[in-house]
């Protein structure tokens, strides 16, 4: 493991590479990338960087979103198999009709999304700034694609803005049920619950703390509790456990696993650093469609509501 480790750092130093890694991703990969976060802060390393090759330790829409990003750089994805449910739930197709169904009003995607979606959309967003981007819209209704829990979410947080929600969902956060918290919270009842809001609205609304993967990470760090309930995927807690020790992280329900996210292994990453594999092309126009749809979140994230 660790001369492959070395192996990869070489190759990374002698391509001029770097290696983003989502936190579901299997925790051996830390060791090699260079920054490892949640979908805006790796949306960003990926903007700023000056490596000629970007190797995305994620999900098909991740490495696409780098892509349209960063245009002239190489992007791989080491598993072209890596995809995400909710991203595959909409097609152009779909949001063309949802929106002929619900006329003149602008349309905000999750990140979570393919770049023909994000093309015909107005805004991006993410789990981590999705109320700051639907709030800047200052409009009485929003379209929101493809999840329904984060559109929802972001309805109940703003309170006087109409999100109109896709029927997307992951299924990994959509399994989640109001029981498991019952059930959960009944053996630890003053233990704060932590969770993401691709969760079910009504999971949501009783989590203490709702945010993205950092957002969660980041509340552990600030607090001064010792016990966490986390509802969300299991590379979380994998490393709120490798990084708080001494405090103790128990997962909502077994089994909250992205089988696309654990796809990649530092194997995967040496060969697809070596052999240049899988190389992620965008179409040029709807590269540039999509890339005005995320260079405004980037900027409203960046500066804040105006
Ligand atoms: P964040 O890391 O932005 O919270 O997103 C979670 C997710 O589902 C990524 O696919
Ligand atoms: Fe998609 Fe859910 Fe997997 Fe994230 S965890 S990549 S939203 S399927």
């Amino acid at each position: 493991m660790n001369e492959l480790i070395c192996k990869i750092q070489e190759l990374k130093k002698k391509k001029n590479a770097i290696i983003l890694a989502h936190s579901y991703q299997n925790i051996e990969i830390d060791k090699v990338a260079d920054f490892v976060g949640d979908s805006l802060y790796l949306s960003r390393m990926a903007a700023k960087t000056s490596a000629d090759i970007i190797v995305f330790a994620g999900v098909y829409f991740m490495a696409q979103t780098a892509k349209i990003l960063c245009p002239d750089k190489k992007v791989l994805l080491p598993d072209l198999k890596a995809g995400c449910e909710m991203a595959d739930m909409i097609n152009l197709q779909q949001l063309r009709e949802f929106k002929i169904k619900h006329p003149d009003i602008p349309t905000v995607c999750y990140i979570n999304s393919t770049a023909e979606v994000k093309s015909e959309c107005d805004i991006c967003c993410t789990s981590s700034n999705a109320v700051k981007i639907v709030e800047s819209l200052h409009a009485q209704k929003v379209l929101f694609v493809p999840d329904q829990n984060l559109g929802k979410w972001v309805e109940k947080q703003l309170g006087n803005v109409e999100v109109i929600t896709y029927s997307g969902y992951c299924p990994i956060h959509h399994n989640i049920t109001v029981d498991d918290v019952c059930n959960v919270k009944e053996k630890y009842p003053d233990i704060k619950l932590l969770a993401h809001p691709e969760c079910k609205e009504e999971v949501s609304a009783l989590a203490d703390y709702v945010g993205s993967t950092t957002g969660i990470m980041d509340y552990v760090k600030n607090s001064s509790d010792k016990k966490f309930i986390i509802a969300t995927e299991k590379g979380v807690v994998d490393r709120l456990k490798r990084d708080y020790p001494d405090k103790e992280f128990i997962i909502i329900k077994e089994n909250l696993i992205c089988e696309s996210m654990k796809l990649n292994t530092l194997q995967d990453i040496y060969d697809s650093l070596n052999n240049e594999t899988f190389e992620i092309n965008v179409d040029p126009t709807i590269s540039k469609q999509a890339h005005k749809c995320i260079d405004r979140m980037l900027e409203v994230s960046n500066t804040g509501v105006k």
